[in-house]
């Protein structure tokens, strides 16, 4: 729903909010994963700044990151079980609960670009695998070798038997809204690694891990799939902010929830109508790059 009449439009900050995904703490790789999300903020800055929609920004940051190799999305998703490629996406902007999102997506180095044609197209909201390549088709998004989005890391990684704890990391998502009060959420991944083929997890899901509606806020969540949909994490972390004076703590009241109910672990961000931010997760290490016109450069607080 768009903001109430007594939220004038006029006193709107735009405000950007991205992250790179809730994980590990790879210490010899964090100034990366600082120029990833610090690149995709100034993307989506850029379109905010020259008086553009939330909606094109958070899809210009989301595809900086689906391009960067470094980042669990597009190029760099982790692999499945079988050594394949299986991405989800979702977008929505919050006025009108515009959605779209494509889950088990091969082939595409950009889903979430796929995501924001299907919410163009105004007819469905979540496609999958070969129903969304055909869509991809008929809307002129390309398709793409799979071997230019599996990157040596992930073979690498594939090779292994990893940890549990090592499965999760490097989603990304992006929170932004605009100067006409629109807010709008992005999310895009490969999953888990080794995942069964088919597997959806909460990028893919609108009300899980992508939410906005611009009379309250905007979320976008990273982590544990599974636990994320258990909980409806990212309508229920809206409602907190709704209730919560302090968007920090809806974030984390939002992450207790997912850690004790949900039985998982992840992170997310929040962006509330008023341009406040929020974050956190309950993982060792969540990049994440925060730019409005009160800052002098995107601030990064990790
Ligand atoms: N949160 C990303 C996934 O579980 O697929």
């Amino acid at each position: 729903m768009p903001p109430p009449a007594d939220r004038a439009p006029a006193t709107r900050v735009p405000t950007i909010i991205v992250h790179g995904g809730a994980g590990a703490d790879p210490s010899d790789g964090r100034d990366e994963l600082r120029q990833g999300v610090r690149a995709a903020t100034v993307a989506g800055w850029r379109v905010l700044s020259a008086g553009g929609a939330a909606l094109d920004a958070v899809e210009s940051a989301v595809r900086t990151l689906e391009d960067h190799p470094r980042f669990n999305a597009g190029r760099g998703s982790v692999l499945t079980r079988d050594g394949t490629v299986e991405m989800d996406a979702s977008i929505m902007e919050g006025d009108h609960l515009q959605c779209g999102a494509v889950a088990a997506v091969p082939r595409i180095a950009n889903p979430i670009t796929l995501a924001r044609r299907l919410l163009e197209a105004r007819r469905h909201v979540l496609l999958v695998g070969d129903g969304a390549l055909a869509f991809a088709r008929s809307v002129g998004v390309p398709e793409c070798d799979t071997a230019s989005l599996v990157t040596d890391r992930q073979q690498r990684r594939h090779a292994e038997v990893a940890p549990r704890s090592a499965t999760l990391g490097g989603t990304v998502g992006a929170v932004a809204l605009d100067r006409s009060g629109t807010i709008a959420a992005a999310t895009s991944t490969g999953g888990t690694i080794g995942k069964l083929p088919g597997r959806v997890g909460d990028s893919a899901l609108i009300g899980c891990g992508t939410y906005a509606e611009s009379s309250i806020g905007g979320v976008s969540c990273t982590g544990d799939g599974e636990a994320i949909i258990r909980v409806v994490l990212g309508h229920r972390a809206l409602y907190f902010l709704k209730d919560a004076a302090d968007p920090e703590y809806a974030a984390k009241i939002a992450v207790d929830l997912l850690v004790e109910e949900g039985r998982g672990h992840g992170g997310l961000i929040l962006l509330d109508w008023r341009g406040r931010t929020g974050y956190a997760c309950s993982t060792p290490l969540m990049p994440v790059t925060i730019m409005s016109p009160a800052l002098a450069e995107p601030r990064t607080p990790f």
